[in-house]
């Protein structure tokens, strides 16, 4: 029998002592990463289009930003801000009030996760409008603690997990590709916007209503983009009746759709908004960001945390937050994104399982159907891309309810070669599995 590889020798470590429930969405291992190389454990470089689900979008260890991690780890590690207050925690919020700015003042808090950033959105909502409901969407995710799963919308995401958050309902994310059928954009639009309005009557009352939360791009749901006039709506609709507008950036965020948010590319602004992953380079951080009168109606003591925005964090973001300014990286976003889109639509005419190629900057799928029919899921197409990209050294991660779209999350500093390299990999696979 041959030997084991490092790599089989550690995922088998993996199964013995890791809870089963923590999955593996893809075999690779890792030693060292840089930029958009994996070094596995058994020292194979590997190709990364999946950033470790959309939080490497400065790549892979980038130098200032573990300069600026050793250079805080030599001072303090761990205060509480709650306790002590340090700098990098107030420099942050200042830099993220500065580029995401909402309402004529703004006002921060930071957290570690983007789950407790949602959890976090929402009880500032409640407290801030002393209601009680929130609506949310179909195809959402929002994260796994209770709060966050309960607006998540994917069931293989919650199992047996309840009793759920009340107070939650939830409406179709108007899906364009999916849904419209025979109706041209603008009716679909227009009467979802009428299925928004008719939930007053059916759903929940709009009096009662918190918050609205959505990703306006959505991430696990497949990178869904929301239709403009939707968005458009939506704020028409929250302000009329005094509902907090939420939207849930912590995939979109930090560079992936050309924009430190998607709302800016959509400019519809939210009354708070949600961060995580990219923001820190892989340090847990994460921030909720909102207008000031908004932010400041939570009572003392109804937010914080122990580990509120470490310090090591704290600064790692702020040097991400400055390398990405240095190298223009929504510029970058931009330039890879159409690299991306043009070389996947030219695979369209020849591969029908290809349903949509779709996304906003760089943060591009593509969905597999059968028959070309949006509404019948080709999952079997996709898992076999996916492990056809694995065996030839690229990491890809698959997305969606139904699991039939892969997503491309690289980090956005990968060169103009690698990207080539692992397209010509990603549209090996593609013709292998799907070709007429
Ligand atoms: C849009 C969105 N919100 C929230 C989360 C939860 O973030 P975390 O895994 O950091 O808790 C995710 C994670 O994928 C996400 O994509």
């Amino acid at each position: 029998m041959p030997e084991k590889t490092k790599s089989q020798q550690l995922l088998e470590r993996r199964s013995n002592v890791v809870a089963n429930g923590v999955g593996v969405f893809n075999t690779a291992t890792v030693s060292d990463a840089k930029g958009a190389t994996i070094i596995d454990a058994d020292g194979r470089g590997l190709i990364d289009f999946a950033g470790g689900i959309g939080v490497v979008n400065a790549g892979h260890c980038p130098e200032p930003v573990v300069a600026a991690i050793r250079e805080q780890a030599g001072k303090y590690l761990h205060t509480s801000f709650n306790v002590v207050t340090y700098e990098p925690y107030i420099e942050l919020c200042e830099e993220l009030a500065e580029i995401l700015p909402h309402g004529d003042k703004t006002k921060v808090m930071l957290v570690s996760t983007g789950a407790e950033a949602v959890e976090n959105a929402i009880k500032i909502a409640r407290q801030a409008t002393k209601r009680s409901a929130v609506l949310c969407y179909s195809d959402a995710y929002h994260g796994r603690t209770m709060m966050a799963m309960t607006l998540t919308s994917k069931i293989g995401y919650k199992y047996d997990c309840g009793p759920f958050a009340p107070e939650v309902y939830r409406l179709p994310f108007p899906n364009v590709y999916r849904y419209k059928g025979d109706r041209n954009e603008s009716t679909f639009v227009k009467d979802e916007l009428k299925r928004l309005r008719e939930s007053a009557l059916n759903l929940v009352d709009s009096h009662n209503i918190a918050a609205i939360i959505l990703e306006p791009i959505q991430g696990e749901g497949g990178f869904n983009p929301i239709p403009k006039d939707y968005l458009l709506g939506l704020r028409e609709f929250c302000d009329e009746y005094g509902i907090i507008l939420i939207m849930d950036e912590v995939q979109s965020g930090f560079c992936r759709t050309g924009h430190w948010a998607s709302w800016q590319h959509y400019g519809v602004q939210p009354d708070i908004s949600t961060y995580a992953k990219s923001m820190g380079s892989g340090l847990p951080i994460a921030a909720i960001v909102g207008r000031a009168e908004i932010m400041d109606a939570a009572a003392v003591g109804t937010i914080g945390g122990t580990y509120i925005g470490s310090p090591i964090s704290c600064v790692a973001s702020i040097a991400t937050i400055k390398y990405m300014k240095e190298i223009n990286l929504n510029q970058k976003a931009l330039e890879i994104g159409s690299t991306i889109r043009r070389r996947l639509e030219a695979l369209m005419s020849d591969c029908p399982q290809i349903g949509d190629v779709r996304g906003i900057g760089a943060m591009i799928a593509i969905e597999f159907v059968k028959d070309g029919d949006p509404r019948q899921p080709d999952a079997d197409s996709c898992s076999a891309i996916v492990k056809g990209c694995s065996e030839n050294g690229l990491i890809m991660l698959s997305a969606g309810t139904h699991k039939n779209i892969i997503r491309i999350l690289s980090p956005l500093v990968i060169s103009p070669e690698l990207l080539d390299k692992g397209l010509t990999i990603l549209e090996t696979e593609i013709k292998k599995t799907t070709k007429k």
